[in-house]
């Protein structure tokens, strides 16, 4: 068959993302390395341990294997407790430690993205009240200004918050992640202040660095009725997409907090970001459900069948991928899709996953949507917060014991994708070949 492809347009930006509490190991006392230490928060008791070693300097392999694979970026966050161990001390050593990897992310020719916050507080902030004590929001700007400053020769493209919905959710609503509350109330109360902790870092990157692009990374979920023809899976599933996807980003666009019925104004976030951050999974069948209030009267499942994952955390739902960009062009700034990917430890799934993706993707740079770039979640296996160790999303295999790396076919079919700017019939007939006909139908 003649080969056909799909080319993304120059400059795209192909990377992959990780986040410090993940991959640096040794982690410092933050909110995190606390929360492992409980009996019974993390799947099988695992503890992030030495991750992927990058704090003992193991990045520098990891880059080497992202830069000589094509890729041209990479996304990764700043540790804030090392950083800022004591709430009166800043660490110049980690800092120094930062510029060092920022320098290796130029030789290696990966532009940064750094990422303020991913899921981390230093211990003492936690245990100020973390997210629902607005003292954070000064903290966060001192923070952010100590960073930009030490940086920012290397870097220009910031994240402020990984994924503030998911800790709403995560940490607040389902207990998840630390604190583990199950409280509307607390919810709505650190996400006001992550709102507003977002808004006082941009305000400060820029007061450092005018040509900053800051922007923040947001969970987008699809959230389809169970039953079309139900009003109640209906009204369901669109609360679920008002407060999950939309409440943060329609914030940050126009000062007001949306809720099912009215809204709340915060007219000081209004127009601070740059660019949205896209991070996008997967997506839900909904149902309404009269016995789950504190899910919003929501019960939430894959299709019956579905494409899924090791162990069933994701369902492969490419058209999904297409649905979040289509939701974030409503907010009228360029569009990064800052994660993607899927655990899959013996690669069966990834090839098609990534592939099927990407196809949507470039569906969506055709109708011209200001798309700047994709990052792979992840570049090598890491800890996957309350998960453990029992998932594996990276483009390399690492074994946890002995920290030995080991290549996956999907890291070599990204490297191809990356050097090819698109994906091409070849590719797929190589590595995918059970998605040919849909991909490049004759
Ligand atoms: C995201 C998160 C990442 C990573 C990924 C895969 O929600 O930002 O840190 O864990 O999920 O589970």
């Amino acid at each position: 068959m003649a080969q056909a492809s799909y080319h993304f347009p120059r400059g795209f930006l192909w990377g992959t993302a990780t986040s410090s509490h993940q991959v640096e190991g040794h982690n410092p006392p933050n909110n995190w390395t606390a929360w492992e230490q409980e009996k019974g928060r993390i799947l099988h008791d695992h503890k992030s341990g030495l991750a992927c070693d990058w704090w003992g300097g193991r990045w520098r392999e990891d880059l080497d294997r992202a830069a000589d694979s094509g890729q041209n970026t990479h996304r990764l966050s700043l540790e804030w407790s090392r950083i800022q161990p004591a709430p009166d001390r800043w660490d110049e050593a980690a800092l120094d430690r930062y510029r060092e990897i920022m320098r290796g992310m130029f030789e290696r020719s990966l532009l940064p993205m750094v990422t303020l916050q991913h899921f981390t507080l230093p211990l003492w902030l936690a245990e100020q009240g973390g997210w629902e004590n607005e003292r954070i929001v000064d903290d966060f700007a001192a923070y952010a200004r100590k960073v930009v400053e030490a940086l920012k020769e290397y870097v220009t493209m910031w994240v402020t918050i990984n994924e503030p919905n998911v800790v709403m959710a995560s940490a607040y609503l389902f207990g998840d992640f630390p604190p583990g509350k199950k409280d509307l109330g607390a919810a709505m109360t650190a996400g006001r202040n992550m709102l507003r902790a977002h808004a006082a870092a941009y305000h400060a990157i820029h007061k450092i660095q005018p040509q900053a692009r800051v922007g923040v990374a947001m969970n987008y979920r699809g959230f389809a009725p169970a039953r079309s023809w139900s009003p109640l899976d209906r009204w369901a599933a669109r609360t679920q997409s008002l407060m999950f996807n939309d409440l943060f980003p329609r914030a940050v666009q126009k000062g007001k907090i949306y809720l099912p019925v009215g809204f709340q104004r915060i007219p000081e976030v209004a127009g601070t970001q740059d660019f949205i951050g896209v991070n996008y999974y997967t997506r839900d069948q909904v149902a309404f459900n009269l016995f789950k209030p504190g899910e919003l009267f929501a019960r939430r499942f894959f299709l019956p069948g579905a494409d899924l994952s090791d162990t069933g955390f994701i369902a492969n739902v490419p058209q999904g991928m297409f649905d979040a960009l289509k939701w974030a062009l409503q907010f009228e700034v360029p569009i990064i899709i800052t994660e993607n990917g899927v655990e899959d430890a013996d690669d069966d799934l990834r090839p098609r996953y990534l592939l099927q993706h990407l196809h949507q993707v470039w569906r969506a740079v055709n109708f011209n949507w200001p798309i700047k770039g994709y990052y792979h979640w992840s570049l090598v296996d890491n800890f996957e917060w309350e998960r453990g160790w029992t998932q594996r999303f990276g483009l390399w295999e690492l074994d946890v014991e002995t920290q030995a790396r080991r290549k996956r076919p999907s890291a070599d079919l990204y490297a191809e994708i990356c050097r090819e700017n698109g994906i091409t019939s070849e590719m797929v007939e190589r590595y995918a070949p059970e998605v040919m006909s849909s991909l490049f139908p004759d």
